[in-house]
C-alpha cells in the first residue's frame, strides 16, 4: 500500500515533542516521529479519543490511523476556532475568565464515571511512572505507599487537561484535545495535575486560580488536591528536560509526609 508522505498533509500548525500536527481540507493530521513513539503510541491515542467520543464527550471525531513514512499519524475532524491557551494569550486581562471555563469543562469531564477496562487504572500508571523516575529507591518506595493510601475512584481523567488541550469552535462549543494520558481514577488527581501543568508552564497565578475554583465548585478541601501534587510531579520528570522544571518537580517531591 502507498503510504502518505507529510507534504501530503498540509499546513504545520503546531510541533511539540516530537508530535507534528498538519491541517489540510478540514483534516488534522498528527504525526508521531517513530524515534520517539512506537505505531502503537498512534494506535493507542486514537483508540482513547474514539472511546471519549462513544462516550459522548465532546471531541474531534477520529478519522483513521495510518502510516506516513516509518512514522504513525492518526487523522481527525479538524475544529476550525481557537484554544483556551490562545485566547488567554490574545486577551490576558480576562485570563481569570478562562481558567474558570477550564475548571467548568474538567468538572464536566471528571463527573463521568467509567469502569470501561480499555482505560488503564491511575493508580498503575502513577506507580509505573515513579519505578521509572530516576528517584532514589527510598523515595520511589515512600510514593508508592503514598498513592497506595489515596482513594481510588473511577472517574474520567484526561491527564493533560490544560488550555492548550481545549479547543472552541465558531459556535462556542468545546472539544477536548490530547487523549493520550486518559485513565480512569481520583479526580483530585485530576485537578493536582492541571496545577502542576500551570505552575511548570511559569503561571503560579493562573495555578492557584485554577486550584482555587475547581476547589470551590467541586466543595473539596485544597489540601485534598494538594496531597496528590508529591506523586503527580514524580510523574512528570521523566517528560521535562529543562532544569528549572526539574526542581520544581524535586522541590514538590520533597513534600512527601512520612
Ligand atoms: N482536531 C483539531 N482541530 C483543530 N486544532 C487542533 C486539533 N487537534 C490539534 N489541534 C491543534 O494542535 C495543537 C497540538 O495538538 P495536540 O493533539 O494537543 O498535540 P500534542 O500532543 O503535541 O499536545 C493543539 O493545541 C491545537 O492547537
Ligand atoms: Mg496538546
Amino acid at each position: 500500500m502507498a503510504t502518505k508522505t507529510r507534504k501530503d498533509l498540509g499546513e504545520v500548525i503546531s510541533e511539540h515533542n516530537h508530535k507534528t500536527v498538519y491541517v489540510k481540507d478540514g483534516v488534522i493530521t498528527k504525526v508521531f516521529d517513530h524515534k520517539f513513539y512506537d505505531g502503537s503510541f498512534a494506535f493507542k491515542e486514537a483508540m482513547y479519543q474514539q472511546y471519549a467520543y462513544e462516550c459522548k464527550i465532546s471531541v474531534p471525531q477520529v478519522y483513521g490511523v495510518f502510516q506516513v513514512g516509518e512514522d504513525w499519524a492518526i487523522s481527525s475532524q479538524e475544529i476550525k476556532g481557537k484554544t483556551l491557551a490562545q485566547m488567554m494569550a490574545e486577551d490576558p486581562e480576562h485570563k481569570k475568565k478562562y481558567v474558570v471555563e477550564l475548571v467548568k469543562i474538567h468538572i464536566q469531564l471528571l463527573s463521568r464515571l467509567s469502569s470501561n477496562l480499555m482505560l488503564p487504572k491511575l493508580k498503575d500508571k502513577l506507580n509505573s511512572y515513579i519505578s521509572d523516575s530516576g528517584l532514589s529507591s527510598s523515595t520511589r518506595y515512600d510514593l508508592h505507599v503514598k498513592l497506595e493510601k489515596m482513594p481510588n475512584h473511577y472517574k474520567f481523567c484526561h491527564g493533560d487537561f490544560f488550555p492548550q488541550n481545549v479547543i472552541f469552535d465558531e459556535t462556542g462549543k468545546y472539544y477536548i484535545l490530547n487523549w493520550a494520558h486518559v485513565t480512569r481514577g481520583n479526580a483530585s488527581a485530576d485537578a493536582s495535575m492541571t496545577y502542576l501543568l500551570f505552575l511548570l508552564n511559569g503561571d503560579e497565578k493562573a495555578a492557584n486560580t485554577y486550584l482555587r475554583e475547581f476547589c470551590k465548585k467541586t466543595y473539596t478541601n485544597e489540601s485534598y488536591v494538594q496531597q496528590w501534587i508529591s506523586v503527580c510531579s514524580a510523574a512528570k520528570l521523566k517528560s521535562v528536560s529543562d532544569e528549572a522544571q526539574k526542581k520544581l518537580l524535586l522541590d514538590n517531591i520533597d513534600v512527601v509526609e512520612y
